[in-house]
Parts: structure tokens; sequence; C-alpha cells
């Protein structure tokens, strides 16, 4: 996929002053009652890493829909913030998931989109993991490393927990602050809407993907036509039928997966609802070439986005503390 859009970011730091003596001074960077924004939101390392760390740490992720992985076996690939994971049934029929990398030297376990397995076997030097994450074996096993090694210890990362939702996946890296049943309790109308459409669509063959130069809140809070909100990183229109989520991979680089619902829908009209999403795409990316020190809030939904915002952040910091 190419990345044709450059960024043109004025990068702000943020000032000494905001960093605090233990943490990031949110008042100073998140005026709500001002409606005002702080540039470093969007461009800054420190406030990144404090979210992928708290938000997309220990927040209920979208992963995909039960019907991706319906035999034992079969496993698909899905992405939670920075992460690649893989999520798989085992022999039983139960659900996994794992971090999508090798515990040896770190590599990519599973390259594909897709597939169905009895093990997975690392490409690099053959570590090789049952369904269940374990590590069962590599060449050499015996001699090289047995006597310094524990297998049960070398296993797949696993996440801290998987659920789901009339059949719609969802992930979490670390015990949750909030348990499932409260995120399906807040968020039920959202998700039946969601259910109801992606019954009969297989997103895993429908999925496209895009780079966009710019910082996942931009892209959070910036789709226009998207009307129902899943924090912190799903949106969705009936308008545009197209369900997105949206990936931080860096402080200046998002990665944007579409998921087009309309089962019922032509393969010309599906090539017509991607193509305006591809506005959409130009929209992102230009809208924010450059960035003023300080940006206003100019809807209700980008407000109540910067809220939870920064809820989850000052909890984070006050942890800090
Ligand atoms: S990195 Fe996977 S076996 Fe070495």
């Amino acid at each position: 996929m190419p990345d044709v859009f450059q960024p043109l970011y004025r990068v702000h730091d943020l000032d000494r002053s905001q960093r605090g003596a233990t943490g990031l001074d949110l008042s100073t960077l998140a005026k709500l009652d001002r409606g005002i924004l702080d540039s470093a939101l969007f461009a800054d390392k420190a406030i990144y890493r404090t979210e992928v760390q708290e938000i997309f740490g220990s927040s209920w992720l979208f992963l995909g829909h039960e019907d991706q992985v319906q035999n034992p076996g079969d496993w698909v690939r899905s992405r939670m913030g920075n992460q690649s994971i893989i999520v798989v049934r085992n022999a039983d029929g139960e659900l996994h998931g794992f971090i999508n990398t090798c515990r040896h030297a770190g590599y990519r376990l599973c390259p594909d989109d897709r597939g169905s397995a009895t093990r997975f076997q690392c490409e690099l030097h053959g570590w090789t993991y049952d369904l269940d994450g374990r590590f069962v074996a590599m060449a050499g096993y015996g001699q090289a490393f047995s006597s310094i090694l524990n297998k049960d210890d070398w296993g797949l990362i696993a996440l801290a927990g998987l659920a789901q939702y009339r059949g719609l996946l969802f992930g979490i890296f670390n015990p949750p602050v909030e348990s499932f049943e409260d995120f399906v309790a807040e968020t039920r109308p959202t998700l039946d809407v969601l259910a109801a459409l992606a019954e009969d669509v297989d997103l895993t063959s429908v999925v496209y993907k895009w780079n966009v130069h710019t910082n996942w809140k931009v892209a959070a809070e910036h789709l226009g036509r998207d009307d129902l909100l899943l924090f912190p990183n799903v949106s969705f229109s009936q308008d545009s039928r197209i369900l997105h989520v949206w990936h931080p991979i860096n402080h200046l680089s998002t990665e944007v997966w579409a998921y087009v619902l309309a089962a019922d829908a032509t393969e010309q009209e599906k090539l017509d609802l991607i193509a305006r999403d591809e506005q959409l795409r130009h929209a992102i990316a230009s809208v924010y070439g450059a960035i003023p020190k300080t940006r206003a809030i100019a809807s209700d939904r980008q407000r109540a986005f910067y809220e939870t915002w920064t809820v989850r952040m000052a909890a984070s910091t006050e942890n800090d503390q």
C-alpha cells in the first residue's frame, strides 16, 4: 500500500511546564471548558506513548467476527492498537487471542491474513506453538536449550481478555478497568446495529486498509460522516456503510482498517462506497496539513471524545503519582 500523503506537520512538542513533575499536565492540553485543544496532543511522543499504554492497553478493542474462525484450527490476523494479533479457535472450540510475535526473538509469527493450522511455526528458527499458545518444539531444543529454558515459560503472549457480543469479537491487553459486561451495557445500541450488519458479511474478504500520516485522534474525531463511536478507535455510519477502525502506528501515523458492511450491495455499489471513502481519506490527510498551536473543539462529538480521552489519561497520570 503506497503512502501517498507526506507529513507536513508543524510539530509542537510539549512545553516543559506541560510535562509537570510527575507526568502530563492535562489541564493545559485539553481545556474543555473553553473548547481549546493544544496541538501537542497530535504530535507529541510522550502523549502518544501514554495513550498506547493506558488507553489502548486497557480498552476493549474490536478484533473481528467469530465467523472468521468457525472451525478448530482456524485463525485470523487482526490488530489492536500498534500490535498485530492472531485470533485462533483451539481443538476444543475455544477462542484465544495472542500477540503475533514469536517469543524467541520477536519475529512475526503469522505473515498471512488467515488460515487453518494444527500448530504455528515461526519461519525464522522454527519455534513452534500449539493452538493454545504453548511452546511445544524447536529444532535442537533438547541439545541447545533444555538446561536453561523451561518450555512452560515461553508460550505466546495471550491477551488478558477475549469476548464476543453477537459474534463481534473484542480483545483487551491488560486486566480490564471496565468489565466486558459494562462495556457492552454502555455501547449496546451501537453494537446491536453493527452485529446485525456484520452477520452476513465476511469481514476478512471485505476489509481494506490505508495509511494516513496523521495522529490517530485526528482520524478518530474527524470521520465526519460516521455517527457511532466505540472509544477509542471504532466508528461507523449507516450512511457510509463502512466500519472504520483506526490503529496508531506511531505518534504521526495511523493505519485505518475499513470494513464494508453491505452484504446486499452489488460489487459496483461496494466499489462506489469505497470510492466515497477515498474522499474521506483525502479530507483527513489534508485538513491537518499544518497545525496551529491551538485548535478549537467544533462539535459535540469531538467534545465527548476528548472528555473520555481526558478521563482515561487522567487515570493514568494519577497512577503515576
Ligand atoms: S524468532 Fe522465531 S524462532 Fe527465532
